[in-house]
């Protein structure tokens, strides 16, 4: 109980951060409570930018249809939880938070997800466009290559729906890089732990084109990775503007 009014709480300062949900914001009935409305970001690209490596009706449907339920699920389950506060309803309240931060997970590794993408023709997919990060990937994994098998083989080890993700541990001298795989709903990433990219496993991620050959839509995931933004990520340059949804949910 005390964590949702914590929730609850950190999300009304939401409506301080432009651009992180639409600019209508309702007042309970009887409360000061404002009900926060996330919105799809748009695609930086066309759907069909990543083809071959991912088909525009994959893009589509991911986009405007996963992502987009997320989001509807997440305003929704929050709205729910604004009126269960206001109604002292436990019961109520520890159910939704269940909901929220399966619908807040899906909708910040999506956000994230899009913006590690980018067209095999732009200068962005190439990894010279990450020096610090390869430096980096180079002193763990001993070259590029292997970091990419290992990255691959975590992936294709998932079982059932999950995330594989590149992420950048801890601070100072105990800073490093470490390949993290999730499944399900299982908590979102540790709060000392910074995303550089992210591969979406869940089947409606390549299904469509590739069927059961997770194999090839792995394989061909890295002609579409965007190392600049994993460059960007990497060197702490992003601040991440659904933080504090995260906060929020994961306290
Ligand atoms: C909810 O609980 C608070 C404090 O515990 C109380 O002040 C408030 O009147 C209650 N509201 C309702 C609708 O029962
Ligand atoms: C709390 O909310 C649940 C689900 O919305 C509802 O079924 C239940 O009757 C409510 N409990 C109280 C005490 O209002
Ligand atoms: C979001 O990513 C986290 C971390 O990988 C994972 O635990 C969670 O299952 C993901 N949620 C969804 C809905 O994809
Ligand atoms: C990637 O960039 C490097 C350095 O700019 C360049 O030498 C190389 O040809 C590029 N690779 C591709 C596939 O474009
Ligand atoms: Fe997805």
């Amino acid at each position: 109980m005390r964590g949702s009014l914590k929730l609850c709480l950190s999300l009304l300062s939401l409506s301080a951060v432009p651009g992180v949900f639409a600019s209508e914001k309702q007042l309970f009935e009887r409360g000061e409570m404002s009900q926060p409305q996330y919105t799809l970001p748009p695609l930086p690209y066309a759907y069909d930018a990543l083809e071959p490596h991912i088909s525009a009706q994959i893009m589509e449907l991911h986009h405007s249809k996963h992502h987009q339920a997320y989001i509807t699920n997440l305003n929704a389950a929050l709205t729910r939880q604004a009126e269960a506060v206001q109604t002292n309803n436990t019961t109520s309240q520890a159910s939704l938070q269940q909901v929220i931060k399966f619908n807040a997970g899906g909708h910040i590794n999506h956000s994230l997800f899009w913006l590690n993408l980018a067209s095999a023709s732009a200068p962005e997919t190439n990894s010279s466009a990450a020096p610090e990060l390869i430096k980096r990937i180079q002193a763990t994994w001993g070259d590029e290559e292997k970091f990419k098998e290992a990255f691959s083989a975590a992936l294709l080890g998932i079982q059932g729906s999950g995330w594989g993700w590149l992420v950048k541990v801890g601070s100072g001298d105990k800073q490093h890089l470490s390949i993290i795989t999730t499944k399900d709903q299982d908590p979102i990433i540790e709060k000392d732990q910074v995303p550089i990219f992210g591969v979406d496993m869940w089947e409606h991620a390549y299904y469509l084109q590739y069927q059961n050959g997770k194999a090839a839509y792995v394989k061909n995931i890295w002609n579409v990775i965007n190392w600049k933004t994993a460059e960007e990520r990497f060197a702490g340059q992003v601040t991440d503007p659904l933080k504090t949804l995260k906060d929020s949910v994961w306290q």
